[in-house]
């Protein structure tokens, strides 16, 4: 199918709205008498007159008799309103004065925007009994079939208030189908992006997060299929939220209807968020993608649009980098930093990243957090002699920090035990033996941003991983009790505009998104940040899977990955070195060994990998990714090819042998079918004949892996 040139429309004589992005539209209408937005279409490209009669079609189906207790709507609102028929749950809920729910509102104007690479639909709603303006918007682009959908409230009012419940970000209402079978990623610390499959029948379905965080428990994406999907073929809907702490995703559906997606910020019952007299809210992001090319072709989109639209400096080749937490825990110092960061230079790292412990009086996880002064005791020249070894080895030099949080022994704490979220009278829950800032405090805010800034003002750092070990309990903030429901949405843009401004101040530095592993992954954080670290489980096995669910909606080039020592902390099973290199290939490699105890043939194959590593990184990182096959125990693989097709890199895995069986060839994907290949030495082969047949890689035993590198002959 050619391409076509995205647009955006609003018919002000039919109410109806046509959304084209390259290969998909997207339709609704604005009900004549009660404006109430509905949807109609969402698939392969249709025409304005098909969107036309589609509305009309709709609005006829559900102007006719409708049996009483059913209402004609449900299930089909663009954008659900609580109050009038509304038997669902809805979009938008909120309070008004008089405890009075009910919405009920009138489009007062459309507005159609462009930027260099995207177009953009605002629809003006005013509420009738109320000064509030609700404007819905879509964003689609030049270069992908993703569409982008957030909300604005503004409350005119001079003098009311309003108590906001609920303010989606979008309801994606995908088509009746037979059934509608939703993939999605759950897991738990150390087990995150674990990828599943349920049907959702006629019921609700809701996945969230109540931690204040993304959560390793949830993540926010699903893709929806009618059962016959496959990785290479079939119609997959899916969708994701730009929102980096709590959020919900609610699937709903009545019987014979078709099945409704609420995406928003905030977990049920979580506020409620008053709305003062002139204040206005926008809600995060929520994306939505259509593709006909199934598991495989949804991946592709997403990182694409991923790497287009949302990572900044995606076009970057992110280094391999040495971290120390595995290596030395809590017990930093200058002398056990240097020794580290010599073998790690030695072996080809570009970068060294010390990792929590070097500041305050630091030395376990019950102290220190908060003070964010260099320990004199373990560095007592402070940071600056070890960045300059660091430098010296050719390696930029990294710093861990968890901003958002303090012990209750440190300094930070003793000044400001009100900073932190509480309940008066009420004893917190000191997990992980600490609290959370509230960083819905602007004056929290400005203090975090002011250290951080003399921190990296200071010291010649070229890279922040900034951690967040716990979710959030007691969110009370008893000076504030009016503003208290606020804390969920207003912690999160306080990090947001903590991180947004220390990228402007100092844009050499790149940010490593990590909450205990990957308790914060997802498209907010990803718009101010150059990496996530996603998962404490460093164990090869494990990490396949993690690995497998992370890259459903997040691109490679985004996905750090360390070898570690082994037995591995987590369970304490052991993988040959060759096979951890492998698994930590398929991202952006990094190394989180002790090497002080590695041995010489550790150091000199690390040395050859890595080595070999930065020969293909370029085709990990900004390559297309093709997974043949899911993990398991028998011979899979993951692919990946340059967007010319000139070249791809396979690495294929078996993890453990059974009988005497031989791996099956492995179709490989996204060649030149009508190219030649050369293969690391072995023949060459045709595009045709490497996707047709495959390649059967050699594999005997339990944990056999291979790199595979092809290259287009000439
Ligand atoms: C959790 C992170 O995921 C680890 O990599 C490490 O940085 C520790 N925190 C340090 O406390």
């Amino acid at each position: 199918m050619r391409p076509r040139t995205p647009a955006v429309a609003y018919d002000t004589d039919t109410g109806v709205l046509l959304l084209d992005t390259p290969h998909t539209s997207y339709s609704a209408y604005v009900g004549r008498e009660d404006h109430i937005p509905i949807h109609t279409y969402w698939g392969p490209p249709i025409t304005a007159e098909d969107a036309t009669y589609l509305a009309t079609a709709t609005s006829e189906h559900l102007a006719s008799e409708w049996p009483c207790f059913r209402s004609a709507s449900n299930g089909h609102e663009e954008y659900p309103l609580d109050g009038g028929l509304q038997f669902g749950r809805s979009a938008l809920t909120m309070e008004f004065p008089g405890a009075i729910r009910s919405v009920e509102w009138r489009l007062s104007r459309h507005e159609i925007t462009a930027g260099l690479h995207h177009r953009d639909l605002a629809l003006w709603f005013e509420v009738r009994h109320h000064d509030l303006t609700v404007t819905m918007h879509y964003r689609v682009y030049d270069d992908s079939d993703v569409i982008d959908r957030w909300v604005v409230v503004r409350n005119g009012s001079a003098t009311d208030a309003v108590d906001v419940h609920r303010l989606d970000s979008a309801a994606w209402v995908t088509p009746e189908q037979e059934r509608h079978r939703m993939s999605h990623l759950t897991g738990r610390w150390a087990a995150e992006t674990q990828l599943r499959q349920i049907d959702l029948t006629d019921s609700h379905l809701v996945l969230e997060s109540r931690r204040g965080i993304t959560s390793h428990h949830a993540n926010p994406w699903f893709a929806m299929d009618d059962g016959t999907a496959t990785e290479e073929f079939g119609r997959v809907f899916s969708a994701t939220l730009h929102w980096s702490g709590s959020w919900r995703m609610l699937a709903q559906r009545e019987m014979d209807e078709p099945a409704q997606v609420l995406f928003g910020w905030g977990h049920e019952g979580f506020g409620p968020l008053r709305l003062e007299p002139g204040e206005m809210l926008k809600t995060p992001v929520s994306s939505g993608l259509f593709t006909t090319d199934g598991f495989g072709g949804t991946s592709h989109t997403w990182h694409e649009y991923a790497l287009r639209h949302v990572l900044p400096g995606a076009e970057e080749i992110r280094p391999v980098l040495f971290n120390s937490w595995e290596a030395t825990g809590f017990d930093v110092d200058e002398a056990s930093q240097r020794a580290l960061a010599r073998q790690a230079a030695d072996l080809g790292c570009e970068l060294f990243v010390l990792d929590d412990g070097w500041f305050g009086r630091r030395t376990g996880d019950r102290v220190g957090l908060g003070d964010w002064w260099v320990n004199s005791d373990r560095f007592p020249d402070g940071l600056q002699p070890l960045i300059a070894d660091v430098h010296a080895l050719g390696m930029g030099f990294g710093l861990w920090i968890e901003p958002e949080m303090v012990n209750p022994d440190s300094d930070l704490y003793r000044a400001h035990p009100e900073w932190t979220y509480h309940f008066a009278g009420r004893e917190p829950n000191l997990m992980r033996h600490q609290l959370v800032l509230n960083l819905a405090r602007p004056d929290v805010v400005d203090w975090v941003f002011g250290e951080l800034d003399a921190l990296l003002s200071a010291n010649d750092i070229q890279f922040v991983k900034w951690d967040m070990n716990r979710p959030f309990t007691d969110t009370g903030w008893p000076e504030q009790p009016d503003r208290q429901g606020r804390l969920w949405f207003d912690h999160v843009t306080g990090v947001y505009a903590v991180i947004d401004a220390l990228r402007r101040k100092h844009p050499g530095v790149a940010f490593e998104a990590c909450s205990g592993g990957g308790g914060r992954v997802d498209f907010g954080m990803m718009a101010r940040s150059d990496q996530f670290w996603v998962s404490d489980n460093t164990d090869a096995v494990d990490r396949r899977h993690i690995q497998h669910g992370f890259g459903q909606l997040y691109p490679a080039r985004t996905m750090s990955c360390w070898v570690t020592d082994v037995p591995t902390f987590i369970n304490r099973r052991r993988v040959p070195l060759t096979y951890r290199f492998h698994v930590a290939m398929a991202g952006v490699l990094g190394i989180g060994g002790d090497l002080t105890s590695w041995a010489d043939e550790e150091t000199e194959l690390a040395r050859r990998l890595i080595g070999q590593y930065k020969e293909i990184r370029h085709i990990v990182q900004h390559g297309r990714l093709h997974r043949l096959g899911a993990p398991s125990r028998s011979a899979s693989a993951v692919q990946y090819v340059t967007a010319d097709r000139r070249e791809s890199v396979v690495l294929a895995y078996q993890e453990a042998q059974q009988y005497d069986n031989q791996p099956r060839p492995i179709r490989l994907r996204g060649l030149d079918p009508d190219g030649t290949y050369r293969m690391d030495g072995d023949p060459t082969l045709s595009g045709a004949a490497l996707m047709g047949h495959g390649i059967t890689p050699r594999l005997t035993g339990d944990y056999a892996s291979t790199l595979i590198h092809l290259e287009l002959v000439p």
